[in-house]
């Protein structure tokens, strides 16, 4: 199982759920009540699974694909750690990872 911790958009709220290893990060957030629409079910034509990653997390993601990078410049409250959920995979590496709702304010730091 690999841990993720998912921080509400003004911090107030954090929870911890354990997801299979293979697991879609979309599909765990939704499954566990993230205000995530992810409305093309990973197809790349949306945007709105987009999630914000801790800083200190973020170099353990693989790389963004160049279409995923076109995809976050459509997103809303875009920081320099965003990502799309629909494009990360869950495994050992990424034990622990913590990620933010994105919503309506937020620093740069990506937090
Ligand atoms: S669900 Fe549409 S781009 Fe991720």
């Amino acid at each position: 199982m690999t841990r993720v911790r998912f921080v509400s958009a003004d911090g107030g709220s954090v929870i911890e759920v354990d997801a299979a290893p293979g697991e879609r990060l979309l599909d765990v957030a939704q499954a566990n009540g993230q205000p995530l629409e992810g409305t093309c079910e990973g197809q790349m034509a949306c945007s709105t699974c987009h999630v914000i990653v801790a800083a200190e997390d973020f170099a353990r993601l693989p790389a963004a694909s160049e279409e995923e990078e076109d995809m976050l410049d459509l997103a809303a409250n875009v920081t320099r750690h965003s990502r799309l959920a629909c494009q990360i995979w869950l495994s050992e590496p990424l034990e622990n990872l913590t990620v933010r709702m994105p919503g309506a304010s937020h620093n740069m730091q990506g937090r």
